[in-house]
């Protein structure tokens, strides 16, 4: 029997040895959990990084959105408008709020919110909008905060999948009202699991703060007057998180590297579209994504198949929030269809892009796919 080749894994954090000082600090001193110096360090020190004056630091990027829609204050039914295309901590961040997410497709190039359709979606009850920068390729936010000022909308951008993206010169996550991030270890700088919300605006703040904690009353901490969350970030998290900032430029260095040797090696396959990179953008390439032409005759999950059998690992594309069975059974999004949406998570995969990723891998992956698809 042939050997199996070992498998080149999707994602690996790249965790350097200035962490390790750090770490023991938390351990030596006791300040393990979400009190101790590296919390306000990490939230001072990514907020300034993103061009931000707070950061308020979570336990996931799924609780910085949940908090972040949840400090607007909205209405009930309100309406935020948001990708069909993106994770679900979206929608449900939306949902929790009590709000109604509304969807709009996204580009086909650089798998952003559509930014012509958001307009025609714009309604009496719409109070928001939630630009996705996907893949580590921004939403054209300039676009986008016209379009929010003429109707009077907030912007919640999540830059999860983006840090040190920028759009003509200024970084994601610091443009709109308030930018949400995701720490998971997969993600460009993280803390294992975490995440933060940045934003200029210091009523804000007050608001995410208590919304992570519980809500604790500051005249009598036990008696609550709303419903908060422990979203808390722990100390020895938020360690990471600072000697992970302080290595930032070199993980984004190695991201488009690493793309740039993916796009020499496939750009003449005509059976696949490359990410791109819009000429007033920064992108990160956080995560390489392939989409297969029409004229393959199998899908992604077959595609995936054949390379893990070659021994590449993969992972598939977001399936879109309105074929998502969760929200079908609640009615939402009924007979609405997103095109490029569907599209994408039938035909887009991403191949291993991780900080750990070396030369001879990729060779190998791309040596993968050119069989795979001739
Ligand atoms: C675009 C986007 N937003 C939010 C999240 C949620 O982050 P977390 O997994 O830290 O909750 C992710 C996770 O990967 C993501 O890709």
């Amino acid at each position: 029997m042939a050997r199996q080749p070992s498998l080149i894994p999707v994602s690996e954090p790249w965790l350097g040895d200035n962490v390790l000082p750090l770490v023991r600090e938390c351990v030596e001193t006791g300040w393990i959990s979400s009190e101790g110096r590296f919390i306000q360090e990490f939230e001072r020190k990514w907020s300034s990084y993103c061009g931000a004056d707070y950061g308020v630091a979570v336990n996931s990027g799924t609780a910085a959105l949940q908090i972040a829609v949840a400090s607007l204050r909205l209405e009930h039914g309100s309406e935020i408008i948001i990708p069909s295309w993106t994770i679900i901590s979206c929608a449900i961040a939306v949902l929790e709020a009590g709000c109604v997410p509304v969807l709009v497709d996204c580009d086909p190039e650089t798998w952003c919110m559509n930014l012509d359709q958001v307009e025609s979606k714009i309604s009496s009850k719409t109070r928001a909008v939630m630009p996705v920068h996907m893949f580590g390729h921004p939403v054209d936010m300039r676009r986008l905060i016209a379009l929010a000022r003429k109707h009077d909308l907030f912007i919640i951008e999540d830059a999860a999948e983006a840090h040190g993206a920028e759009v003509a010169g200024r970084r994601v996550g610091g443009l709109g009202d308030m930018g949400c991030f995701s720490f998971y270890a997969n993600k460009i700088v993280t803390t294992g699991e975490g995440g933060m919300v940045v934003t200029n605006n210091s009523e804000f703040v007050d608001q995410l703060r208590s919304l992570r904690n519980l809500c604790f009353n500051s005249d009598h901490r036990f008696c609550h007057t709303e419903i908060g969350h422990n979203y808390r970030l722990t100390n020895l998290q938020a360690a990471v998180g600072v000697s992970q900032i302080d290595r930032i430029d070199a993980h984004i260095q190695k991201k488009c590297w690493m793309a740039a040797c993916y796009h020499e090696r496939l750009k003449n396959l005509s059976y696949i579209v490359l990410p791109v990179e819009r000429e007033w953008a920064k992108n990160v390439y956080w995560m390489y994504g392939l989409v297969l032409h029409d004229d393959v005759p199998f899908d992604a999950a077959e595609f995936a198949r054949r390379l893990q059998t070659r021994g590449i690992d993969t992972r598939p594309f977001f399936i879109g929030m309105h074929e998502q069975p969760v929200f079908q059974s609640r009615g939402l999004f009924e007979g609405e269809t997103y095109p490029v949406s569907e599209r994408l998570a039938r035909r887009g995969l991403y191949i291993p892009s991780g900080l750990t990723l070396t030369e001879l891998q990729i060779d190998r992956v791309c040596e993968a796919i050119i069989q795979v698809l001739n």
